[in-house]
């Protein structure tokens, strides 16, 4: 029985990433999800799965050596899927520090953590033991011209703390396959989308504001461009990239499914007139009118585009939900989990959006 030791998973892709690998594999795998429960993790997303009996739940912060030690020492960890780090671009340009504890010293500790226990005295690592290290496009830096794309060869060019600190934890966790032999791999991802993100990010925060008849803020010309993943198309990658990833190997994951801001607002904003039957109160407030174009984020990445090529030749990897399916999708479980976005937007997230959109 394989264990994996999942950080953050009560985030929003770790948490749709349990669900997908306990929905495929039952009883036949053991999960511990490590996690701190900061603002974006939510105990509530684990809720379906909390009572599996392969499923348990330890709070902890992966900057903490010693209790992230004693977490391996004390259970026999075969795959570590790595998602825990701060990761709201935003919220690295008010405040980066965080962003290199968690994301920079966290990873440290975890790559740390997993060579003390795994590694043979004669500094092999048994078959079968694996970190699969979750990363971002964003440390490609930022495309202008259309038809390139970011490969797995691109040189990195941060531009935000968030990127710069992704980009720092990438190169540490390069660092360990060069010089220790580490048996790791890096998932370089795009955008994803789909249940259980958190409102601060573009499509959530566009669904809950619409259905509350709340101001769209686009930033800048709105014609930034993104490359946008239905979040169990990530799950499915890295399920692949663990059981059948080359050691040592990175791998760009994306749909080739660029667009520009604006599109994906006016998208959702057609979807949810055309999903909500006329007797919902809230279809009144929606309009293209809510569209608000705002006062551009500093250093704007203009266009993200992955070429998922690697990933497709080598382990077959193709993305099965396409945009349109995959919003009708998302905005149904928003519908659906209205109880959870109230949860999440009390408290701090009503200072946070204060702050940010005034
Ligand atoms: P998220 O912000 O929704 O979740 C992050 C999780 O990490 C939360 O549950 C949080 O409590 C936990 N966490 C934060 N600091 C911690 C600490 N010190 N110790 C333990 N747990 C801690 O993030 P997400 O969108 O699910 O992203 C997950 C990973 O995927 C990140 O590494 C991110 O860089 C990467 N990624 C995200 C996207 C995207 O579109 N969201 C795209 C590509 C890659
Ligand atoms: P976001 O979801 O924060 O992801 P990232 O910055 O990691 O790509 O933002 C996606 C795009 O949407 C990005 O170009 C910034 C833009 N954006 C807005 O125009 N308005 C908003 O309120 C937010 C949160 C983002």
């Amino acid at each position: 029985m394989t264990t994996y030791l999942v950080t953050g998973g009560a985030g929003f892709i770790g948490s749709n990433f349990i669900h997908f690998m306990l929905g495929k594999y039952g009883d036949s795998i053991k999960i511990i999800n490590v996690d701190v429960l900061t603002y974006a993790g939510n105990p509530e997303n684990l809720a379906a799965v909390a009572d599996y009996p392969g499923y348990s739940f330890i709070k902890a912060d992966i900057c903490d050596k010693e209790k992230i030690t004693a977490i391996f020492r004390e259970n026999e960890i075969d795959v570590v899927v790595h998602f825990a780090a701060e990761s709201h671009v935003d919220r690295s340009i008010a405040d980066p520090e965080v962003f290199v504890r968690t994301n920079v010293l966290g990873t440290l500790v975890m790559l740390n953590s997993a060579k003390g226990a795994w590694e043979k005295e004669d500094g092999t690592y048994p078959k079968g033991k694996k970190f699969i290290h979750i990363s971002t496009d964003e440390v490609y830096g930022s495309l202008t011209e259309e038809g390139t794309y970011f490969y797995e060869t691109t040189p990195y060019d941060p531009r935000s703390p968030y990127s710069a600190s992704k980009a720092g934890s990438d190169m540490l966790v390069r660092s360990y396959m060069e010089t220790y032999k580490f048996p790791a791999n890096i998932t370089n991802c795009s955008n994803n989308y789909g249940p259980y993100q958190f409102p601060e990010k573009l499509i959530p925060l566009i669904i809950n504001n619409a259905l509350q008849g709340k101001k769209l803020p686009v930033y800048g010309d709105g014609k930034n461009v993104r490359d946008w993943l239905y979040v169990e198309d990530h799950a499915k990658a890295i399920d692949l990239v663990c059981e059948k990833g080359g050691l040592f190997e990175t791998y760009n994951i994306g749909g080739h499914n660029e667009k520009q801001n604006i599109e994906i607002v006016k998208i959702i904003l057609d979807t949810l007139l055309d999903m909500l039957p006329d007797s919902d109160p809230r279809k009144k407030h929606i309009s293209h009118d809510l569209i608000t174009y705002v006062e551009d984020r500093k250093g704007h990445d203009r266009r993200y585009a992955i070429a998922p090529d690697k990933i497709k030749a080598d382990l077959g990897w193709e993305p099965d939900t396409m945009f349109a399916e995959g919003i009708r999708l998302t905005i149904a479980w928003y519908f659906e989990n209205t109880d959870w976005m109230a949860h999440v937007t009390s408290g701090e997230y009503q200072d946070y959006y204060d702050r940010m959109y005034k």
